[in-house]
């Protein structure tokens, strides 16, 4: 459904407004497809939840994604984009993921425990990956472990299919030197661990990494598609696509503005938003604070750069795909949120 589509301008939308410019959105699809063609690059959907944009990316011939939520995992599946679907992440109840097995796509998910892996087993899910810590406290593996969970989800009859290793500690890293140097150490860990499981997958990485990790088999960059300020800092070749229309509620002669964009319409934990132009003072529940010269007036739109996507994304039904003069040409539901 394009509720707004046809000849509605951006300036006509109901604010807080998820908004995407189309040209952006392109140049970024190309210039990821073409240093990472085909399946070089698993797209994690995590950061934008649309399947209308997962479809662009298959259209740039991505055939395989990444997953971090079982949600996730169904919704391409039942939109006919299960090619080959990972799930990047533990589940201890995979009984829905292998009925998306079932159903006919092909599905794959992390282990890092006899937990993981006994319940992929009975969730009849068939394909693993061994998730592998290589530095970032979050889910994954000793490596030294990897060989000896491999056996173990063998033996249960499931099909290794090979390693995945996120140095997400390491995306934002700067300058890209150090982040390379550090990339290779982590690397070194998850090559380590492939030689014990086996299988010719080799997964990591993300869009802070896409042209330094050249040890995996494949990227799970997602959040170059509309990006964000974070990563907008580092001078990767993606231009920021995703914005928030907001429109001026206050302005306080004192010297500062309100809009109608907070917290509950943006993803924080990266820090403040940016306002082109203007001093982002914070943000509370629906408002987003801020100064400029001069101070806009009552009923302005200004449009809000998020510092971290996938969470900002999340919080919205919906994104609108803006021309360069503004026309809402598409309106995409975000649907695949929730778990
Ligand atoms: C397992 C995993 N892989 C890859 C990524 C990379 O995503 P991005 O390109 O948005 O940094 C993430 C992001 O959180 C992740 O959790």
């Amino acid at each position: 459904m394009t509720p707004y589509a046809g000849a509605v301008h951006v300036s006509a939308l109901q604010t807080p407004a998820l908004v995407v410019d189309a040209d952006a959105l392109a140049h970024n699809l190309a210039t990821m497809a073409a240093a990472l063609p085909g399946p070089r690059l698993r797209p994690h959907v995590k950061a934008h939840k649309t399947l209308a944009l997962a479809a662009r990316q298959a259209a740039a011939g991505h055939p395989g994604f990444t997953c971090a939520t079982i949600r996730e995992v169904e919704g391409l599946a039942a939109a006919g984009l299960g090619t080959d679907l990972l799930l990047a992440n533990e589940v201890v109840d995979a009984r829905r993921l292998g009925a998306v097995a079932d159903s006919g796509a092909r599905v794959t998910v992390a282990v890092d425990s006899d937990e993981t892996v006994d319940a992929a087993a009975r969730g009849a899910v068939h394909e693993v990956v061994i998730d592998v810590n290589v530095g970032l406290p979050r889910c994954g593996c000793d490596p030294a472990d990897a060989g000896r969970l491999a056996d173990r989800a063998r033996r249960a009859g499931l099909s290794v299919r090979g390693v995945m290793g996120y140095e997400g500690h390491l995306m934002t890293e700067q300058p890209r030197a150090t982040r390379a140097d550090k990339t290779e150490s982590c690397m070194e860990l998850l090559l380590r661990a492939s030689s014990a499981v086996g299988g010719d997958l080799v997964s990591g990485g993300g869009t802070g990494t896409f042209d330094v990790n050249t040890w995996v088999t494949e990227i799970q960059a997602g959040s170059y598609v509309l990006m964000d300020t974070a990563y907008g800092a580092l001078g990767l070749p993606f231009r920021q696509a995703l914005g928030i229309e907001a429109t001026v509620i206050s302005v306080n002669r004192a010297g500062w503005a309100v809009a109608d964009c907070g917290l509950k319409a943006l993803g924080m934990d990266h820090g403040d938003p940016t306002i082109e132009g203007a001093s982002v003072w914070y943000c509370s529940d629906e408002h987003v604070t801020f100064s400029c010269v001069p101070l806009p007036r009552v009923g302005d739109r200004v449009r809000v750069t998020p510092a971290h996507v996938d969470p900002t994304v999340a919080y919205h039904e919906r994104m609108h795909v803006l021309a360069a003069d503004g026309t809402v040409t598409e309106t995409w539901p975000v649907d695949l949120r929730g778990w």
